[in-house]
Order: structure tokens, then sequence, then C-alpha cells
């Protein structure tokens, strides 16, 4: 039994007045159709995507997921050409379908986000299912027409139902389970005859509805709104929060402000932490146990270990802190950094692609790019590696218990030895051996009552 996920995703997204197809938007950080691969369970065993309106993005997107391991399952996508309907674009799946060995079809559309797993999961499980929902406003949908058995009989659009028709509350949400075979032979009979000029899918899932018997499953409005303005895309993005802040508390987490906490659907949080107002978490961020996110930090595609103390406003991008460091405030970690258990970073400081090893800390005014930093060492204000001549980068590696003095800059390529110490303001453009003192540094000049002799001399020369 093969069930293949159709997406619809070839429409233009007009009225999100933007250059990136509406598909592409973000929910929380994670684009609208990765929320919808992303919810597909282990029966459906491919999904298929039609674009058309920004294809080469949408695919150059889905690539990237499949690089990155995202796709629960292979994914492929169909061009279906000028979009003529929500039935011509399944109709111009067909093929990819029938290539798929396709049994059954759960269609969906790739700008409904917030569809949950076990609601698809049903889908993908059922024999025959329409997704409904009821609504107080249904002015737009198709409206469902039950048996008195409550299976479908009929979908009427809005602009072809009667007056008595769109008194229906109960609509068409669009997420659809069928038998390809039944549902194939309806998309060849299909017309446009109706006030849209469309071919309608909804005209096909009646055909079969009329041979098998289909369910008409209501479901949550929130799970089928679709994202067609960017007031919309505000709307779902709070959904989605208060769905995904209100898991983590159940699960042990504090927000002290969850209407402000902006965390991913793909984020992994331990008990007890703390998450505080305005923080994002982008990505697959997995943050442990104990661990505090201090105001306005942004974190993304990062893992955070037990009990970290992340303080206000910190950036970290695609790197790895174990447990017990102490972040910020304003540090800002870029990707490839690695902090080992009990590592400082703290204000201004700014890593990229180095390692501080245990303990090692990095408190003030720093740049470190390229490097790696043995443990407990300590690293001074104003440090900087020089890691980039203009040309190339070049590694720095600084040893165990090594003192580096304030106002400190490292030429790369460099190595200083375990516990070797740098006098302050020292440009340091070779090796320094374990255990020595490097310095590089101007003799120190005194004048003994120089200073009141100088402002006399500025004085005199001062214009009125
Ligand atoms: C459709 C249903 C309607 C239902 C509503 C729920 C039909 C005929 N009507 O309305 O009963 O209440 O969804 O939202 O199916 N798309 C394509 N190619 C096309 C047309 C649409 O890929 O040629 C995609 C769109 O990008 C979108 C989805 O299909 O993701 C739905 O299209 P939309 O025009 O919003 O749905 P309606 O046809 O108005
Ligand atoms: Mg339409």
């Amino acid at each position: 039994m093969s069930t293949v996920a159709l997406i619809l995703a070839a429409g233009l997204g007009k009225r999100m007045q933007s250059d990136l197809p509406k598909v592409l938007h973000p929910i929380l950080g994670d684009p609208c159709l990765l929320w919808v691969l992303l919810a597909l369970p282990a029966e459906v065993t491919a999904a298929v995507v039609v674009v058309h309106h920004g294809k080469e993005q949408v695919e150059a997107a889905l690539a990237a997921w499949a690089g990155q391991g995202l796709l629960p399952c292979p994914t492929t996508t169909v061009d279906q050409g000028e979009p003529m309907g929500t039935g011509h674009a399944v109709r111009q799946a067909a093929p990819e379908l029938d290539r798929l060995g396709t049994d059954r079809v759960v269609i969906l559309y790739g700008d409904v986000p917030l569809i949950r797993a076990e609601t698809v999961a049903r889908l993908a499980l059922s024999q025959g299912t329409l997704l409904a929902m009821d609504l107080e406003d249904p002015t737009g949908y198709g409206r469902v027409i039950q048996r008195a058995d409550g299976t479908l009989e009929a979908v009427v659009e809005h602009k072809d139902a009667t007056g008595e028709q769109r008194a229906i509350r109960r609509v068409n949400g669009g997420a659809y389970a069928l038998p390809w075979e039944p549902l194939k032979q309806a998309l060849g009979r299909l017309t446009n005859g109706n006030a849209q000029g469309e071919y309608y899918l909804t005209d096909a899932v009646m055909d079969v509805a009329a041979r098998i018997p289909v369910a008409v499953e209501s479901c949550d409005p929130q799970e089928m709104m679709g994202m067609n303005s960017r007031r919309d895309q505000a709307c779902l993005q709070a959904y989605a929060r208060d769905r995904v802040n209100g898991q983590w508390m159940d699960l042990g987490v504090t927000f002290l402000d969850p209407a402000s906490a902006l965390v991913g659907p793909r984020a992994v949080l331990g008990r007890d932490v703390l998450m505080a107002p305005g923080v994002r978490l982008v990505g697959r961020v997995e943050v442990g146990q104990g661990t505090r996110v201090g105001q306005g930090s942004v974190l993304t595609d990062c893992r955070i270990g037990e009990q970290v103390e992340i303080r206000p406003y910190c950036v970290i991008d695609r790197s790895d802190v174990d447990g017990g460091c102490q972040l910020g405030p304003f540090a800002h970690l870029r990707e490839g950094s690695r902090l080992e258990q009990g590592v400082h970073v703290g204000n201004f400081v700014e890593t990229k692609k180095t390692t501080l090893r245990r303990g090692a800390k990095a408190n003030h005014l720093s740049y470190l790019g390229d490097a790696e930093v043995g443990e407990r060492t300590n690293i001074g204000a104003g440090f900087i590696t020089c890691n980039y001549d203009g040309f190339n980068k070049h590694r720095t590696v600084i040893g165990q218990d090594v003192f580096v003095g304030s106002d400190t800059q490292l030429v790369a390529p460099v190595t200083l030895g375990d516990g070797s110490i740098i006098g302050a303001g020292s440009t340091i453009t070779g090796n320094v051996p374990p255990g020595a003192l490097a310095l590089t540094r101007a003799a120190l000049v005194l004048k003994e009552g120089a200073a009141a002799r100088l402002r006399q001399k500025q004085k005199a020369f001062k214009p009125d």
C-alpha cells in the first residue's frame, strides 16, 4: 500500500505582495511548506509538490531541506503550468503519482502550515476522508453537504452556491485522503463549466464520493487556515506560537512573557528552561535542562547544554555550547563555535569557528576567529585574533593555562604554548613556546611635571 502526499503549491500568492513564493514565507522561522512536509507521518511513502509560480525558489528550498536531512520522505515536484484550479493541479500530477505506484493520495495545501501530524496521520490511514471545519463566517469557502449517514454528498463552491447552501457553516478545509485510481478517473471527467471557469478538485472528490463512501471529519479551523496575506501570516504565527509555547510549558519550561517568545517548531527544550521576553529560537535548537535564555537572545540551529546562563541579547548561530557556560550580555557566537563545559564568554565577544576548552574565559570585547583556546586559559579585554590577511584565513592555537593580557593581537597563523603569558598591549607575530613570557611593547616614557607645561603651551597657542 503506497500512500503519497500531494501538496498543492502552484498559486501565485498575489496578496502576499512579495517576491518570495508564498509557501516559502516563514512561520516561527520555518517556511510554510516545510511545516506541511514535517507533518507527514511515516505511513506516507513519498511526497509530490505541485509548483509553478516561483518554481525555481521552491525547488531550491526543497533541495536544501533534503540536503539537511529534514524531509521525512522522498519528495519530487511537478510543474502545473499556468494554474487552472485545484483539479487541474492534481491532474497535472497524475503521471508522477502513477510513476510512484500510488494507491492512496493525501492532498494538502502548501500554504496551510498548522495542520497537525496527528491529523495527517488519521487521513493517511483512512479509506476516503475530506477534512472540514465549522466556521462562524463561511464566506468564500466550499460548502460541505453530507448524506444522512454523515458521508460526503457534495461540495459546492461559494460562488456557485445557492442562498440556502451559503447558510451551511460546515466548509471544505481542502485536505483529503482518497484512493488514487477512482480519483484519477474522476479527474479525467472534469470540466470547468462553473462560476470561476476553473477545474475544481471538489468536483472530482464528489465524483469519487458517488462511488465509494467518503467520510467528513471536522477539525480545528486553525489547522486548516491558509496564508494568503501578511495579516494571515501574523495570525498564523500567533496561533503557532501559542501552540508551541503551550506544549513546552506543559513539559516544564517557564516563559516570562509567552507572547513575545518565538520558539520554532523544531526546537527541543529541557525541563526548567527559562525563556525571557523577546527570545527567538530558529530552526533546530536544543536547550538543555535548567538553562536560562536571556531577554532578546536569538539562537539559530545550535545546541546549548544544561544549566547554561545566556544573559540578555546574545546571538548564537550554528554553535555548540556545553553545560555550565556563561554567555553575554551581548555575546555573538557565529557558526562553528564550540564552548566546552564552564566556559565564560562575556559582553561584546565574538567567536567564529573557534573552540574554547573547559573553563576558558574571554569576558570582554574580543574577537576569536578560527582559533582554539586551551583549558582554563584567560583571554583579557580587547583581544583580537588577526585571522585574515586579506587573502586567506589562518588558525590561532592557544594552549592551556595561558594568560593573554588585555589589548593584545595575535597575528595568525600562530601558536601560544601551554602556560605562557602574553603582556598587555602586545602584537604577537610568532609562536610562543610553553611557559614563556611574550610582550611587544614600547618602553614607558615619564617626564615629571610635563603635563602642566604642555597645558600652558597649548593655551598660549589657542586663538581667541
Ligand atoms: C479550495 C476549495 C474549497 C475550499 C478551500 C479551502 C476547490 C475548487 N475549492 O478553494 O472548497 O473550501 O479550498 O481553502 O478546490 N492551487 C494550485 N493550483 C491551482 C489552484 C490552486 O496549486 O491551479 C493551490 C493554491 O496555491 C492553494 C490551494 O491550491 O495552496 C488552494 O487554492 P485556493 O485558490 O486558495 O482554493 P479555492 O479553489 O479558492
Ligand atoms: Mg481559487
